[in-house]
């Protein structure tokens, strides 16, 4: 399952229990632009050397065991960016999917996407597709792109859609409960992220399922997402794991 060099990390890292890996981990990947900024290179530069991250954190995830994996790659609000930026990172996942679609296929990853792709433009909507389509009979970790993804949209339409329901006397308003919400948000059928890691110091959600990490365990870092190695990925998990989740219960012991 892992190469002789990463069990050898592993092995360093003391305390460290491969059974109690996160089944759901969701990262917002910050820090892209302040990385480049740093070294005087373009924003866009940074963007690139943020999907190599993706690339290394997926396969290294998947050599783990983990289940699920939510990358936050473009947010509603991320359109306000410059065009060329835009533009940039909405040619990221054809860039992306074209080198990487073999490691993914030999890894057995499986390829979803949350968010409002109608909306994109339609050389990302197609290499999105076809990476769901290539790898949909995958039974590995399922890779989920957040890609023009807003929780408080997907609420909202969650909300209309089960009014709409109320006002064709399918359900009743006694009806509505927690799972029939979930069942109208883009996630259904994925489990809640048990972790939530956010990159490069800043401490907020910026409108990342809102709903679905109620009870999940939070962890900042200040290390900006290009920088973000296996090893930074593996004190992230050796923090989660010292976390004590009693989802507001009293401790088990
Ligand atoms: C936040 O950094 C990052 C983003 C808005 C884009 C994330 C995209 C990637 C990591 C590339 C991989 C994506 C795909 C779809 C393959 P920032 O630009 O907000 O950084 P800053 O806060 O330092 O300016």
């Amino acid at each position: 399952m892992f190469n002789i060099f990463k069990k050898k990390e592993i092995k360093k890292e003391q305390g460290f229990n491969l059974k109690k890996i996160p089944k759901h981990i969701a990262i917002i990947m910050d820090g892209n632009g302040r990385w480049a900024q740093k070294r005087n290179l373009p924003r866009i530069k940074g963007h690139y050397e943020g999907m190599q991250t993706v690339k290394k954190i997926t396969k290294y995830a998947s050599d783990l065991g983990v289940k699920y994996l939510t990358l936050y790659a473009f947010s509603t609000e991320n359109w306000s960016r410059p065009k060329r930026e835009v533009s940039y990172l909405m040619d990221l996942p054809e860039k992306m999917f074209s080198s990487f679609m073999p490691e993914l296929m030999a890894n057995n990853v499986k390829v979803l996407v949350i968010g409002d792709i109608e909306e994109l433009p339609q050389n990302t909507q197609q290499a999105v597709n076809n990476a769901i389509k290539k790898t949909s009979d995958n039974t590995g970790l399922n890779l989920i792109f957040a890609l023009n993804y807003g929780s408080k949209k997907e609420i909202l339409d969650a909300i209309k859609n089960i009014s709409y329901d109320v006002k064709q006397g399918n359900i009743t308003v006694e009806n509505i409960d927690e799972q029939l919400l979930e069942s109208k948000l883009y996630t259904k059928n994925i489990p809640a992220p048990d972790l939530l890691i956010r990159t490069s110091g800043e401490q907020r959600l910026s409108n990342f399922l809102l709903w679905q990490l109620a009870y999940s365990e939070f962890i900042f870092t200040n290390v900006t997402w290009p920088d973000y190695t296996e090893k930074e990925f593996l004190k992230s998990l050796l923090e989660y794991q010292s976390r004590d989740r009693r989802y507001g219960g009293l401790h088990e012991g």
